[in-house]
């Protein structure tokens, strides 16, 4: 297996070191609808296979010095990094996002592997004055032993190293179920984690029947953390699962993110931060925005605004120059969007731009824009992850923040205004766990990444995201 190129390599599952398993699941292009490879199809033998090879490997992994650790952690940053364009490209043909989000997503994984080979060796204890003079109190914080990873697929590499990197670091060894839909460049980075040395077992992935691989990774005594990324549904499923064992969870789950621009705001701002947010991967992540709350002294000026910079994206294969907007993921995905738009139309709402399957057929989906749009739509209700843009006029600060803050969800939200003091009184009202203020450049390596209500539980990225891999252990020091 080591003479083989990594793209050659993603056919196979990586279980205690070994590339095992037949291939035999296809894995779609979804701007073609071709077959680009298989994968195997394990269900949950093999789970348990690599949980127990993660379980053997945790003894000698969490001694390993983190300076080690870190050294590790590092070389997989350098090879994902030489290896950007070719992880992009296959990347494009598994999720179909245009190549330029490709290669920033590339960079986006990586960042937290670079960022976790630094806070590998950041893993601080504290010392607590004891109660009396012949004992010392100290805690250490120590891994928590094998962890699973459970992706998805819409950040096919940057969700894995989100997870990962920072389970690595701490100590602990993993086993990784990539979603279906893109297992692809999960494999090829777990390739270039064991080209790097990785020790056998620390890394696992396993691929094919995911409710057998996921019971497997959730009630398993063995493991003692679960994250998933992913609907809120599934989560909650995961969530009763690892109950039983009393695991760790980290959920991070739906989002249905607001994006409020008061009469203040500077309109070009707010409606390049829109675009950039909204149809980022085609509208397909967590943190998209889902609900435009435009205030009604600019609402008319900010939607001839946002109708010419809809109308400018450019759908397509994801692997042409120029193209802004691929294919949704599937079938169900583009059903979706036809439901909100139907149901909103069918309440009053107009559309304004798009509206309907692409020209180029498959899962193209037009970039979309509507307004007059109201609290009793299932576009309000529900996340959309796809291209559509429902704009809502509002009046009150009171009345878009109590809009807001109707629902479920608590991920991320925005808002777009000048006036400082009006900054703070939203940002602490807005009941989500991340806000973007005149910015919607949430996603970044070093900052902590997650949602409240049921967006979620934990955080990923920065110095927290290690801490979720980490129990606290309290030592007490008698007979000093
Ligand atoms: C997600 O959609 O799950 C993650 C998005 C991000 O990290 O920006």
């Amino acid at each position: 297996m080591k003479s083989l190129d990594f793209l050659q390599a993603a056919n196979r599952c990586l279980v205690d070191g070994q590339w095992v398993g037949e291939p035999v699941d296809p894995v779609l292009n979804p701007a073609t609808g071709a077959a680009l490879a298989k994968v195997p199809c394990f269900g949950g033998e093999m789970a348990e296979e690599a949980v127990n090879a993660a379980g053997r490997a945790f003894g000698s992994w969490s001694t390993v010095t983190a300076g080690e650790r870190a050294r590790l952690l590092y070389d997989w940053f350098a090879e994902i990094i030489a290896h950007k364009e070719r992880l992009a490209r296959l990347l494009t043909m598994e999720q179909g996002k245009p190549l330029r989000e490709a290669r920033a997503e590339v960079e986006y994984a990586a960042s937290f592997v670079r960022f976790y080979a630094e806070e590998a060796r950041r893993i601080y204890g504290e010392t607590i004055p004891s109660q009396r003079c012949s004992e010392r109190i100290l805690v250490a914080r120590q891994a928590v032993g094998v962890m699973a990873a459970i992706t998805p697929w819409n950040f096919p590499a940057a969700m894995v190293t989100r997870k990962v990197a920072p389970a690595l670091a701490a100590g602990c060894t993993v086993v990784l179920k990539p979603a279906p839909e893109t297992p692809l460049t999960a494999l090829a980075l777990a390739f270039l984690a064991q080209k790097v040395g990785f020790p056998a077992g620390v890394l696992n992935v396993v691929t094919g029947d995911a409710v057998a691989i996921g019971k497997v990774l959730t009630e398993h005594p063995k493991v003692r953390a679960v994250s998933f990324t992913g609907s809120s549904e599934v989560g909650k499923l995961l969530m009763r699962q690892a109950a039983a064992t009393v695991k760790r969870v980290g959920l991070e789950l739906g989002g249905n993110a607001p994006f409020i621009v008061f009469d203040d705001a500077d309109i070009d701002a707010a409606v390049d931060g829109l675009v950039a947010s909204k149809f980022r991967n085609m509208g397909q992540t967590c943190v998209c925005v889902n609900r435009i709350y435009v205030q009604v002294g600019i609402h008319d000026a900010f939607v001839v605004r946002l109708k010419a910079r809809i109308e400018a994206l450019s759908v397509g294969n994801g692997m042409d120059e120029g193209v802004t907007q691929g294919p949704l993921i599937n079938k169900s995905a583009v059903l979706k969007i036809e439901q909100q738009i139907e149901d909103a139309v069918t309440r009053g709402a107009r559309i304004i731009v798009g509206g309907r399957k692409h020209r180029l057929g498959g899962t193209y989906f037009e970039p979309t824009l509507i307004t007059d749009v109201s609290s009793d739509m299932l576009v309000t209700r529900e996340e959309t992850f796809g291209p559509l843009a429902p704009v809502y006029r509002f009046s009150h600060e009171a009345d878009v923040i109590k809009q807001s803050n109707d629902s479920p969800a608590g991920l991320a939200s925005y808002f777009y205004t000048r006036d400082l003091s009006r900054a703070f009184r939203i940002a602490e009202a807005l009941q989500f766990g991340m806000v973007g203020i005149n910015s919607v450049n949430l996603s970044v390596d070093n900052a902590p990444f997650g949602g409240v209500k049921e967006s979620g539980l934990g955080r990923e990225g920065s110095r927290h995201g290690i801490e979720e891999y980490t129990d606290l252990k309290y030592i007490l020091i008698g007979g000093l």
